[in-house]
């Protein structure tokens, strides 16, 4: 985290702050201001498409459309949809928005509240993949879950209050939530909007009950905005479709208005662009698809440009030999040094996901056709790449360990050139014969074997992972329970990185330490990535015994921002507390573990026309 300083963008409203390094950003094309504050959330301008006949859309209050069918962007026909979902409302959850009001002032909320008790659960075999989820009986709505806190409040309900309190403000709309409430006088951005972090926040927002879908379509719209304004760090320019890692809302008491002010890289620690924020547009786009069938958002030509944008980032030419996209370091939740610089997974695999999301909403007019057909092809490669290259189980590391090196030509089995002597002694030790997982990194002569949670679980909600693949995924986090999940889910990367290889890979950070933050730190966010892959696999109990680890402790603790230690017993030593998307990811858990049709608007299908590897099978392929 850093103070945002360098970069600063002002609002719609012609609001130019040159930053301490003399930046000038431009204004943004009037055209998308003008959209921005002539769309008006009340629907006005926005048309169903004409082709939804079939669906029962029905229009809310103020206008917004939407189908009570949850299924079928695209092909998923044979999927249920929710009955609950023709119940859209647009107002916020709860009458208690401190959040902010007309005035724009974005609020928080500060609240530390007892919960406890601790039981264990054991795990039932379910090795089905791809489970129909016609099989899941709806649990009926109402106040979910039965945990409660210390003031008999359900935990549910708390989490709710504290999201809605975290709503921050822009022209009397919501856009977005604060990344964590300010607590000081510290200097550090947690009381910004993340794209990442507003992910979460937006599902929890589309899953509940009723949905509270106006908040997802100003963020996204508020982003898609702030992409339009030129970006500069230093002399140098940013690409374009570049996204904002975050932005924040500024109130200008003087000329009564309100500014905005957003950070692409250029204020962040090692002033890296943030590549996971495009992508998790896209994504965050596609899940309001498929929830509301308001297409009307997707089709509209500057939302088709800001998709377009962010994916020629992605698809241009260049020097690339692999299909895979060069990351610099810090570019995504792992937002500081750690050794993710090369071809990350939890890069790959988010691309992977955005460009299938992309695929369904882009339309073929113009050169739509043509950026289509590159997608399709990129999808292959990187399959083929990721499921062949990456995958990592008990066999495949046998034939690594016994690699041949300095081979020459398309005939190498090595094709990467890694040196056996360069396989860390603890992979050995932690690879169960049941189990594999997508392995961090591959470049030349360099495989990073760390685990990474966010890149493994979505592979499966994208389908990057076949279904066999996804299956040993899951059967890893079973067999590694204590060293993925330990006592508070969920590592975020696995094993730490100590000592001399710690000095060097993180340059000494001292938030990064071993056990701690990025280093191996445990994340309740990245519970929901977790609860919609056990979902997918039909490994359900997977969550369920994960989220009731969380229960016994994350709100007793104030919902820290992640948690320190070999098992993640310790709250953080710099967590923030009420940290948004760690209230969201379990929010989100519960809705789709009780609801696991809510899945749907989060994960794809399998798409069969996507080529499969053939590798070889190990002990775990065999369950
Ligand atoms: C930290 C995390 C980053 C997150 C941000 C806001 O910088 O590393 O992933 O988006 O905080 O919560």
């Amino acid at each position: 985290m850093a103070p945002m300083s360098a970069l600063e963008i002002s609002g719609n409203d012609s609001e130019k702050k040159a930053s301490p390094e003399n930046l000038s950003p431009v204004e943004s094309p009037e055209t998308l201001a003008e959209s921005w504050s002539n769309i008006n959330i009340s629907g006005d301008g926005l048309k169903p498409r004409p082709d939804e006949k079939a669906l029962d859309s029905i229009s809310s209050k103020n206008g917004v459309s939407f189908s009570g069918n949850i299924t079928g962007i695209t092909d998923e026909k044979d999927i249920k949809s929710s009955p609950e979902k023709t119940d859209i409302k647009t107002k916020s959850p709860s009458g208690s928005n401190s959040g902010g009001g007309e005035n724009g002032d974005s609020g928080v909320i500060s609240n530390n509240l007892n919960g406890g008790g601790k039981t264990t659960s054991v795990l039932k075999p379910s090795p089905s993949v791809g489970i129909s989820l016609d099989n899941f009986l709806e649990v009926p709505k109402g106040k979910s879950g039965g945990s409660v806190n210390g003031s008999g409040m359900s935990l549910m309900d708390e989490a709710w209050e504290l999201l809605s309190g975290s709503y921050v403000w822009y022209k009397g709309q919501r856009v977005g939530t604060l990344a964590a409430p300010e607590t000081g006088n510290e200097a550090l951005n947690y009381n910004q909007v993340f794209v990442r972090d507003f992910v979460p926040c937006g599902l929890a927002c589309l899953m509940k009950n009723d949905a509270d879908v106006d908040i997802v379509k100003n963020f996204l719209l508020k982003t898609l905005h702030l992409q339009g304004w030129e970006k500069r760090i230093d002399n140098f320019t940013l690409g374009e479709g570049v996204m904002p890692a975050s932005f924040k809302v500024i109130p200008d008491p003087v000329r009564k208005k309100e500014v905005l002010q957003a950070d692409f890289g250029g204020s962040a620690i090692g002033r890296v662009a943030p590549v996971d924020s495009g992508f998790w547009w896209i994504i965050l786009l596609r899940s309001y698809t498929k929830c509301t069938h308001d297409y009307s958002l997707s089709e509209l030509p500057e939302v088709q440009r800001g998709m377009k944008l962010i994916l020629n980032l992605c698809l241009s030419d260049g020097f690339d030999t692999f299909p895979t996209l060069l990351c610099a370091d810090g570019c995504s939740m792992i937002d500081r040094r750690m050794g993710i610089y090369g071809y990350p997974i939890e890069i790959q695999a988010l691309f992977f996901f955005a460009l299938r999301c992309a695929r369904q909403m882009l339309k073929p007019e113009h050169d739509g056709k043509e950026l289509i057909e590159r997608i399709d092809k990129r999808i292959t490669a990187l399959s083929y790449h990721i499921q062949n290259y990456y995958w990592l189980d008990f066999t495949q590391l046998n034939n690594i360990y016994r690699y041949k090196t300095e081979e020459y030509s398309h005939t190498a089995v090595n094709k990467f050139n890694v040196i056996p002597e360069s396989i860390p002694d603890w992979v050995f030790e932690f690879m169960p014969l049941r189990g594999g997982y997508f392995i961090g990194n591959v470049s030349p002569a360099r495989m990073d074997f760390r685990w990474f949670l966010v890149g493994n679980c979505i592979s499966i909600l994208s389908c990057l992972a076949t279904p066999a693949q996804a299956t040993a995924i899951m059967d890893l986090i079973e067999e590694r329970w204590a060293d993925l999940i330990g006592e508070m889910p969920l590592k975020i990367a696995y094993p730490a990185l100590e000592g001399h290889e710690w000095r060097i890979v993180t340059g000494c950070d001292p938030k990064n330490t071993r056990w701690s933050y990025h280093n191996g730190g445990s994340w309740p966010v990245l519970l929901w990535l977790l609860t919609a892959a056990s979902i997918k696999t039909g490994r359900p109990q997977i969550a369920k015994r994960a989220i009731e680890l969380v229960e016994q402790r994350l709100a007793k603790d104030g919902w820290p921002e992640y948690y320190d230690g070999i098992t993640g017993r310790y709250i953080g030593k710099q967590a923030r507390k009420n940290q948004t998307w760690s209230i969201a990811g379990y929010l989100i858990a519960k809705l789709m573990i009780e609801n696991p049709s809510n899945l749907l608007i989060i994960s794809l299908e399998e798409d069969k026309k996507i080529a499969k590897p053939k590798l070889t099978r190990s002990a775990s392929w065999t369950f």
